[in-house]
């Protein structure tokens, strides 16, 4: 069973809330929401320091954080030892980022990619 926990700020809570619900219930994978929970403004380091340390602690196996570029959360996520959050914008970026970076962390900015391609 593999622990995926999401996370964004206000700016990628919708793409955040849809991929929750395409994983929801799917075999094999524990979705685990970390927040934010609504469209109201917050701090991107926030959550994305709360999705890291989990992931650095080996609390969650991988983790999706989003906010409206998904610059922010990487360069908070990547701080942590351990953590290795890709920014991706398209299939192959996400396809060399787990092939040749092991990436842990998949970053996307919901005001960069549309909601299919995320999906
Ligand atoms: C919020 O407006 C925006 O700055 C944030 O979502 C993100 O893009 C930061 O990197």
């Amino acid at each position: 069973m593999i622990r995926l926990a999401l996370g964004s700020d206000h700016a990628g809570f919708g793409l955040k809330d849809s991929c929750r619900e395409l994983l929801a219930g799917r075999a094999g994978i524990e979705v685990i929401d970390v927040g934010v929970y609504d469209i109201q403004s917050s701090d991107y380091p926030a959550v994305a320091h709360r999705v890291a340390v989990g992931v650095a602690e080996g609390r969650y196996d991988r983790a999706i954080l989003v906010c409206g570029t998904g610059i922010g959360m990487s360069i908070t996520a990547n701080r942590h030892k351990g953590v290795r959050a890709a920014l991706c914008h398209n299939l192959y970026t996400v396809r060399m980022a787990r092939m040749h970076n092991d990436a842990n962390i998949l970053a996307i900015g919901s005001r960069v990619i549309g909601e299919g391609l995320a999906l």
